[in-house]
């Protein structure tokens, strides 16, 4: 059977993993997977993690199944997170998936038992996985223009004016913030518009939300949901918990459905429990757990955000230490949109053949569109880094 199987290519950002394992000159630079790194170069498990583990370990009395939704604690907390708590929560469903991609794949599913014709719009570009993962689901995906690789900046009047085309009841995926691959964030006037766009047509918004805290902070991150959420009668928004929580191989993520009224929120939470209990029956627990711990714990909630803000303004630093080096090893070519971007990611602006030039000849390792993850630059390495980038120009 499996003889009639043909071998496939390797996931572009995975593979980068790999291909920097392997590598063995001293100066290479890993830009590629969106994996927070410190000044130091690791990813070390945050504080408020490792305390909540502890507090884990010692309480946790049974591994016994909870259920196909999740950690209903969990499940609070991450909507409060979400939404805050101006929103009307008997609308609301939230369910705890295996990180944002799981989440992201339970949506699919709802969408295609609710309505299987539905069209999802999805930024021009996106995270890599935005259409393997809902197209391979099944659902039909366009894109809408967001970024103008020339100009460095987002085509507004163009994503408006594809907006206003796109058909009553179709999706229209948004990244919350810290839009993968580029960094670059509508602004909040933008938003404004767009929320009304979606809104007047009909429309309905699916929020990404992978980098809750690390644009402006945690509660400024949530703003476009909760806008939008006060606007639409219904809304999906995939949440993960593996960069904010630094939580990545523990898969913690969740799933919120707005509906427009209870009776149909009660309804989407059987057809979701539904969609997990026939998908991967119930969704791992620690994480989630420690997740539940930290949020609900007012001491261990403040230690957490100041780590998320911790890393936020590390990114943030990363990005003006290049800027200014990149000035510096490359004068007369302008490389400030990498300032203006939020969170981990943003373009450098480089061709394929230059990223791959960069990755043979300097070890330095970015996704093939130039995406590069800031929290691989340090104070020790950003020389290197630009001097190697000003060398492919
Ligand atoms: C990324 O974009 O690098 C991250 O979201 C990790 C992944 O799974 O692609």
């Amino acid at each position: 059977m499996f003889d009639s199987l043909k071998a496939l290519p390797a996931d572009a950002i995975l593979r980068l993993i790999a291909e920097y394992a392997d590598d063995t000159r001293d100066e290479k630079i890993d830009l590629g997977v969106g994996v927070y790194r410190s000044e130091a170069g690791d990813t070390p498990i945050l504080n408020s993690v490792k305390e909540a583990e502890r507090r884990l370990l010692e309480s946790q009395t049974t591994k016994a199944y909870v259920g196909s939704g999740g950690d209903g604690e969990f499940n609070d907390a991450m909507q409060r997170l979400t939404f805050g708590d101006d929103v009307p929560h008997e609308r609301i469903t939230t369910l705890q998936t295996p990180g944002g991609s799981g989440s992201l794949r339970v949506a699919a599913g709802l969408v295609l038992r609710a309505k299987p014709d539905t069209t999802v719009w999805v930024s021009d570009p996106t995270w890599a996985n935005h259409e393997p993962l809902l197209g391979g689901a099944g659902l039909d995906l366009q894109s809408y223009p967001y970024y103008d690789r020339e100009q460095c900046a987002i085509r507004f009047d163009e994503m408006k004016k594809a907006i206003q085309r796109i058909p009553a009841g179709d999706i229209v995926l948004l990244h919350g913030c810290c839009h993968n691959p580029t960094g670059m964030d509508l602004e909040r006037a933008q938003w404004q518009e767009v929320a009304e766009l979606i809104a007047d047509r009909k429309l309905l918004p699916f929020v990404d939300l992978a980098y809750q805290g690390f644009a402006h902070g945690i509660e400024d991150d949530a703003w476009a949901v909760r806008l939008l959420a006060g606007k639409v009668p219904e809304m999906i928004v995939s949440s993960s918990c593996s960069k904010n929580f630094g939580l990545y191989r523990d898969r913690v993520g969740s799933l919120s459905v707005v509906s427009s009224n209870a009776e149909t929120a009660a309804i989407v939470r059987s057809q979701t429990h539904n969609i997990v209990r026939t998908m991967y029956s119930m969704p791992p627990d620690h994480g989630a757990a420690v997740v539940r711990i930290i949020l609900c714990d007012h001491a261990l909630r403040r230690v957490w955000e100041d780590e998320v803000r911790g890393m936020r303004k590390r990114l943030q630093s990363m990005r003006e230490l290049l800027t200014a080096a990149l000035a510096k090893a490359a004068p007369g070519h302008d490389f400030s949109h990498i300032e203006r971007a939020n969170g981990m990611f943003c373009f450098v602006g480089l061709s394929p053949d230059q990223v791959e030039s960069l990755k043979r000849d300097h070890g330095v390792y970015m996704v093939g569109s130039s995406r590069i993850n800031v929290a691989g630059i340090t104070p020790g390495n950003v020389a290197y880094l630009a001097r190697s980038i000003a060398s492919v120009l």
